[in-house]
């Protein structure tokens, strides 16, 4: 049975108190997780260590970082390794973000790096794709798309594509307010899956977790949750608020 994520992404908001608050009033929430959810909580770094604290003992509750090197160790000031994320206890990473790609020129091979990074010390990418606006009105967002697993995800052995989350996130629905249509997220959703399926077959294809991202809100979490190849969200701006993500994470199947 795949799993079914809600994942926050707090992205560079919020000061430590108000993080700590948030984490606090969410954790008070008491929401039981079923065997099948999870509920992630990407967090910046320096709050890393506070927020794996804040939900201790929770089952099946997850901080993640937002991003990590793609580089070991070394003179990389200002970067922090995936090793540093596994001494923190990290189980999850952010990988490839479109505001990784546009702003910090992040590309499919850097990215590649990075999602072999956090296998090799055992944490699960939660790898980020999507098409920009014009890409989808010139309807080329597939072949995009595709392009992306191909040269970021398909040199992973199927052992190793199994630890991968991936997060479909049209860049024209991030923090836009415009939202995909549950139609628009289920096609892309089932488009993934199949390739996928064409390099790893049909029972591992099965098993990955595809989230949809781009403005999710506690009014539009369940519609979407709802699309058989939806597994769930990744979510910006609602995630900072606590009544939003307390809807969006009661949302999942
Ligand atoms: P949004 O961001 O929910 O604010 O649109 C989603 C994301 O970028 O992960």
């Amino acid at each position: 049975m795949r799993k079914q994520i809600a994942a926050a992404n707090w992205k560079m908001n919020l000061t430590y108190q108000q993080g700590t608050t948030l984490l606090k009033t969410l954790m008070e929430a008491g929401i039981k997780l079923k065997e099948n959810q999870i509920a992630l909580f990407a967090v910046p770094f320096p709050y890393l260590e506070m927020a794996v604290h804040a939900i201790q003992n929770k089952n099946n509750y997850f901080i993640a970082a937002q991003n990590c090197s793609d580089k070991k160790s070394g003179a990389y000031t200002g970067e922090v390794s995936a090793e540093m994320l596994k001494s923190l206890n990290i189980k999850y990473c952010l990988v490839g973000h479109s505001e990784r790609r546009e702003y910090f020129a992040e590309t499919n091979k850097i990215l590649s790096d990075k999602i072999n990074m956090c296998l090799a010390y055992d944490i699960t990418p939660v790898f980020c794709c999507g098409e920009n606006l014009q890409t989808r009105e010139q309807n080329q967002q597939n072949t995009f798309v595709a392009q992306q697993l191909r040269e970021s995800l398909f040199h992973l052995t199927k052992e190793q594509i199994l630890k991968i989350v991936i997060a479909y996130e049209p860049i024209w629905a991030i923090g836009t307010g415009k939202t995909a249509s549950t139609e628009q997220a289920q096609e892309m959703h089932v488009c993934i899956r199949s390739e996928l399926k064409n390099q790893y077959g049909n029972s591992v294809a099965d098993q990955i977790s595809i989230l949809y991202g781009g403005s999710v809100k506690a009014n539009n979490a369940k519609e979407l949750f709802l699309s058989e190849n939806v597994d769930g969200g990744l979510v910006g701006g609602a995630s900072l608020v606590a009544s939003e993500f307390i809807e969006i994470i009661k949302a999942l199947k």
